[in-house]
């Protein structure tokens, strides 16, 4: 069945892994990707798909209310994958309204542009919005985020990200807009902007440069590898039940400092380096603030009603991770160069 569907932030981390994947996947769906490409999006990720007849991309913001409505009157959209989002926690500590602005704003004005669109006619729409673990708040040694958790955000990033969500659940609830909402763990892969923690560490073993942990290093995230991630938002997008709400998680809790300490071993290895040289490297620096000690997903929801779980273990996902950035030097080159240095220069500074 042909579909008509707006991907917005696909140009980025797990935007163009889905891109990737669905353009191939699907070639009787018209697929239009709406990126404004800051800082963290990249046309290099999407190199291949240019020329595909399916494929449309559009230099723009989710926040420019005109802009939507020309693109839907252009398109008719069936379907809308909501990527796009200011998503590092480190610059929404210092930056906190760039996030309102793309988050809550962007988000609010897709869901006024979808509604007044498929006012009247919301059979076979819908509007899926990708959301983060974050929003739940931390845990403590044990226990796991369910579907019922109550949101409890307490990063700028996690508060901006929730508001989104209330805003999402809040356009089914008062006007029946067809809506699914999935929140998921820490993803890591190809095409990561290396100012999350896998790809910067990776990329300084390589340069030799130090590896900063914050804090005591015993914070813990739950890995999941991008492309079970991107299985899982191709699930719920044809599957999902409107106006619910999936956890996705990967059953993979690693505390930062023994993952750190394993990317070393694993980049050793694949640089031919000695045994123990890039551990050298590991250095303890200033918290984050305001640092949640530990996220868990409990994703039974998603796999008991639509046979979703991870493929790709841990062993075989970071050792793939490290050989892919080895791999793509230039495109690891071309996004640290410049503005990326003063970020990083000011990010670590004492
Ligand atoms: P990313 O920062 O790598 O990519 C974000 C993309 O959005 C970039 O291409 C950027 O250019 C684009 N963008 C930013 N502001 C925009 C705007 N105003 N208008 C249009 N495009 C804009 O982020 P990511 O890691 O790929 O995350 C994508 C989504 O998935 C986010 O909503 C994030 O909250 C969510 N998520 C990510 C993870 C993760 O581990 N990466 C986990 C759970 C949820
Ligand atoms: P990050 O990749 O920024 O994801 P998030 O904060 O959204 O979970 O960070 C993952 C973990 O690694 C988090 O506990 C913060 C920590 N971290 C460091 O210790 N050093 C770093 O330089 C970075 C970027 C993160």
């Amino acid at each position: 069945m042909h579909k008509t569907l707006l991907i917005t932030g696909g140009a980025g981390f797990v935007g163009s892994n889905l891109v990737l994947h669905l353009v191939r996947k699907y070639p009787n769906y018209t697929i239009v990707n709406l990126d404004k490409l800051t800082y963290a999006g990249n046309l290099e990720n999407l190199r291949e798909l240019e020329g595909a007849s399916n494929y449309h991309f559009v230099k723009g913001d989710v926040a420019d209310a005109v802009l939507l409505q020309e693109l839907f009157s252009r398109f008719a959209f069936d379907g809308i994958i909501h990527l796009a989002a200011e998503s590092h926690v480190d610059r929404s500590i210092t930056d906190p309204l760039a996030f309102v602005r793309t988050n809550v704003l962007g988000t609010v004005l897709l869901l006024q542009t979808a509604l007044r669109q498929w006012e009247g006619q919301m059979d076979g729409k819908l509007f899926y919005h990708i959301s983060t673990d974050e929003v739940y708040g931390s845990l403590g040694e044990t226990g796991y985020f369910t579907e019922q958790t109550p949101y409890d955000p307490r990063s700028p990033y996690s508060a901006s990200k929730a508001s989104s969500d209330h805003f999402v659940r809040a356009f089914h609830h008062t006007y029946g807009l067809p809506v699914v909402i999935s929140n998921c763990s820490n993803n890591y892969g190809p095409y990561q902007f290396p100012e999350k923690l896998i790809p910067l560490v990776i990329n300084n073993i390589r340069e030799g440069r130090p590896l900063p942990i914050y804090g005591d290093g015993q914070y813990t995230r739950d890995w999941l590898w991008v492309g079970d991630h991107v299985e899982a938002i191709d699930l719920l997008f044809h599957r999902g039940k409107a106006g619910e709400t999936y956890n996705i998680g990967g059953n993979n809790e690693w505390k930062n400092i023994d993952l750190v300490e394993l990317l070393c071993d694993l980049t050793d290895e694949a640089l031919g380096r000695s045994p123990g040289s890039a551990r050298k490297l590991i250095t303890f620096v200033k918290d984050r603030p305001g640092h949640d000690r530990r996220y868990a997903i409990d994703a039974g929801k998603i796999q008991s009603e639509l046979g979703w779980q991870p493929k790709v273990c841990a062993e075989e996902g970071f050792r793939q991770t490290v050989s892919w950035y080895l791999n793509n030097l230039s495109w690891l080159e071309n996004v640290t160069s410049g503005a990326y240095r003063r970020y990083y220069d000011k990010q670590y500074a004492g």
